[in-house]
């Protein structure tokens, strides 16, 4: 059994006790307090087997709470790829420069209006265009899915008062940032309550794990408490739930790794700063935590556009250039990238100086 041991004791502890159906098993529970203990305004938690899961299950909750059909998502950000999130959506979708998703019904995209990341008065545009109509605001509190963007000051402020004054659930996505900017996420770090959260990748310790969870009051709509319905044959499944809850755990007991990681990147940031700055190609560097991207861009990448206008084509050869030097980047300009604890300075070191060595045989090309 070697090293499987602890986890098959904890699962024959924690699981085999359990008899009734459907009820959640004690490592699932233990998993949803240590959830509710680290990220504020979580209530009541329900554990599903990845980030698309619970990104879907949660317009449906929030649709069924306020009986509404419609909702906003931000160009660039990506929801997982249920049907409903796939308009003007980053990652993937954006890498490979797809327009309009085949197979997804003129009804279901209907039903999804999109504005620009950062920007408030769109939103309240789309607000006063569609009054009463919109059940939730879902974002990622800092965008991965476009290259890293950060949230402007006030911009997630002031989207919270907009669902607070339209009776709109906010969703923040966190399956990027919960756990890896802060014990508590983005909620913590900007210190911005959402009203329902969703959670994917920190979260399994590498297995398939999401969750969502939030305020009772809406969460008591899923069954079986309520009507929303939601369910699946392998979430809360014994081995993703001790991978994950060994991970939070240890993430918990050591919230130093937090300031950690921000203090590695930071230095990161910095000396890609001077080697880009050498090279004189134009770049912009967006970091908020242990989450950076390089944006080829002579202004500013404050959405998708902007992250789209950067230069694509030189993102890509740099991306070669790295690899053969070792570094394997995320391999497309639509991910920000994420620092890892496990790499110490000189591997930091290691990677500023493949940069320097990428953009000299880049520019000589
Ligand atoms: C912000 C965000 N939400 C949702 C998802 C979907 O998660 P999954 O790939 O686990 O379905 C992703 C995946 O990259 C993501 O980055």
């Amino acid at each position: 059994m070697g090293s499987y041991e602890p986890l098959i004791k904890a699962i024959q502890e924690k699981v085999l006790d359990s008899t009734s159906f459907g009820a959640p098993t004690e490592l699932e529970i233990e998993m949803a307090e240590l959830i509710k203990s680290m990220a504020p305004n979580v209530d009541l938690v329900r554990m599903v087997s990845s980030g698309t899961e619970a990104c879907m299950s949660a317009l449906r909750l929030a649709r069924g709470f306020t009986s509404r059909n419609k909702f906003i998502k931000f160009e660039g950000c990506y929801h997982g790829h249920a049907d409903a999130f796939l308009v003007k959506a980053g990652s993937g979708v954006a890498t490979f420069n797809i327009q309009t998703v085949p197979g997804i019904t003129g009804g279901v995209s209907n039903d999804t209006l999109t504005a620009p990341y950062n920007n408030l008065e769109a939103v309240e545009k789309l607000v006063s265009d569609n009054k009463d109509q919109i059940a939730a605001i879902i974002i990622e509190p800092v965008a991965g899915n476009m290259g890293c963007i950060p949230p402007a000051p006030g911009f997630l402020e002031g989207l919270r008062k907009i669902c607070d004054q339209e009776n709109i659930v906010l969703i923040f996505d966190e399956v990027m940032t919960g756990f890896r900017l802060a014990r508590g996420g983005a909620q913590e770090r900007f210190n911005i309550n959402a009203d329902l959260v969703t959670y994917g990748k920190v979260i399994g310790g590498g297995m398939p794990v999401g969750a969502f969870g939030g305020k009772q009051e809406i969460m008591k709509h899923i069954a079986p408490l309520g009507n929303v319905y939601q369910a699946g044959t392998l979430s809360g499944n014994p081995i993703a739930m001790i991978a994950g809850y060994t991970l939070l755990r240890a993430l918990n007991e050591h919230p130093s790794i937090f300031s950690e990681l921000e203090e590695k990147t930071s230095y990161l940031s910095s000396g890609l700063n001077k080697v880009l700055k050498e090279s004189q190609t134009p770049y912009v560097i967006n970091q908020v935590g242990s989450m950076i991207s390089v944006h080829f861009s002579k202004e500013p990448v404050v959405d998708f556009a902007t992250s789209g206008s950067a230069d694509i084509k030189l993102f890509n050869k740099f991306f070669h250039a790295m690899l053969r030097r070792g570094v394997y980047l995320p391999p497309s300009a639509f991910e920000s990238w994420f620092v890892c604890n496990a790499l110490t300075k000189e591997d930091i070191d290691y990677t500023i100086d493949a940069a320097r060595e990428s953009l000299k045989e880049i520019s000589a090309q």
